[in-house]
């Protein structure tokens, strides 16, 4: 590490998923990491963007966002959500979830305190803690269920607690959080004082007929809660970066603040479409549950040809699988493997722990069109005769991850 840079730098290591993306390109595998989407967004909403840049959208846009997003999203999560929010004060348009993720960390958290976060969590939570100068406190969602256990949860809380994330529906583990576990949630909130961050980017891919409930829909619950989501999964737009944070305005005053001085706002012909992609009609919302739905049936089939046992997800587009069976060291020597003799990409699951501590899973998305799925399952069906060849070649990724 240079000399030049500041310590924080060094609290975290890079971006796993990133990195394997970059070894599936450098080994010609099928990336089954990083989780974009394959496929564009609605022609309606491509139309949209072009004719927004053709209309003149090309300068800043108010930098809490467009009025026209502002108000399709409030129309949108009272539908869908269960929450009014006033479209002039209670919502801020960022780039992204994971800027809205950063800048709602930013603006709660104090240094030395205490910030509960689920695991497995996604990647960016311990980092912008961290960078906050807060401190993670960990409560494990344990597999098969991915349950919130009770006790675990409470030991959690603390006089010293700010904030408690959640993302729901989770990913990786694609859990949704049950209306007791969320009302166990409140109550924490409520009884210590603490603000919940709720990250909520999948809330539209859930299977099986479960519902997703959003924690600020509770009772008590809307002015202690900070609500993130956008468009990148929803709408596969993951290279738009358009997403928002809603909450009382008092609360998202500090996120305000921080984005302005962040990015000055997300990019503004892009804002447009985003209206257009909330407004789309219900029988969209049924369509992309199918499509992913199909997609995760297909995902399972070829991990239980293949050997593996796996936790079916309710949610989102990743399935987490158990490695034991394979016989390697840890999760970073499978997934190398997987990368660079067999030609499949996924996330080491170690990547979604805290100090890497469990290293039995791997990571598959299947936001893929189904002929790249069928190619994935075709490489994996070689992987026990390929097994062999293994440990000459490890030790790539291991080095990369380190902080
Ligand atoms: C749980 C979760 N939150 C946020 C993001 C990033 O979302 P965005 O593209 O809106 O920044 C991802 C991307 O994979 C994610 O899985």
């Amino acid at each position: 590490m240079s000399k030049y840079l500041a310590s924080r730098v060094g609290y975290f290591p890079e971006s796993v998923i990133r990195l394997m993306s970059q070894l599936a390109a450098k080994y010609g595998a099928v990336n089954l990491a990083q989780g974009s989407p394959d496929f564009n967004p609605p022609s309606e909403v491509l139309e949209a963007a072009k004719q927004a840049l053709d209309a003149g959208y090309n300068q800043y846009a108010i930098a809490w966002g467009s009025p026209r997003l502002r108000q399709a999203l409030a129309e949108r999560v009272r539908k869908y959500n269960n929450i009014e929010i006033d479209p002039e004060t209670e919502v801020v348009v960022t780039c992204g979830t994971t800027e809205g993720m950063v800048a709602s960390i930013l603006s709660l958290v104090e240094p030395g305190e205490e910030v509960v976060v689920f695991e497995p969590f996604y990647e960016n939570y311990v980092p912008d803690t961290l960078l906050a100068g807060g401190v993670p406190r960990f409560v494990e969602l344990k597999p098969p269920s991915f349950a919130v256990d009770e006790e675990e949860l409470k030991n959690a809380f603390t006089n010293k607690t700010k904030l408690v994330i959640l993302n729901n529906p989770n990913n990786p583990s694609g859990k949704v959080f049950t209306y007791e576990e969320l009302k166990l949630i409140r109550d924490l909130c409520v009884d210590y004082d603490v603000i919940a961050i709720v990250d909520e980017v999948y809330e539209y891919i859930v299977y099986d007929g479960l519902r997703h409930i959003s924690l600020a829909s509770l009772d008590g619950m809307f002015e202690r809660t900070l609500t993130i989501s956008g468009i990148s999964k929803t709408y596969n737009a993951t290279g738009w970066r358009v997403g928002w944070v809603i909450g009382e305005q008092a609360l998202l005053e500090g996120v305000k603040k921080i984005h302005e001085f962040l990015t000055v706002g997300a990019p503004n012909p892009l804002q447009e479409a985003a209206a257009t992609a909330l407004s789309l009609p219900d029988e969209y919302y049924r369509w992309l549950v199918e499509q992913y739905d199909k997609r995760r049936m297909i995902m399972l089939r070829i991990l239980e040809e293949t050997g593996f046992k796996y936790y079916k997800p309710q949610a989102a587009y990743y399935v987490l699988a158990d490695i034991t069976g394979f016989g390697f060291e840890d999760d970073n020597a499978f997934a190398e493997f997987l990368v660079k003799d067999v030609g499949v990409a996924v996330v080491p699951g170690s990547s979604f722990y805290h100090d890497c501590w469990r290293k039995d899973m791997v990571r598959f998305q299947f936001a893929r069109h189904l002929e790249i799925l069928e190619e994935a399952g075709k490489r994996l069906a070689r992987l026990s005769s390929l097994r062999g060849q293994a440990s000459q070649r490890c030790g790539e990724l291991a080095e990369c991850r380190k902080p």
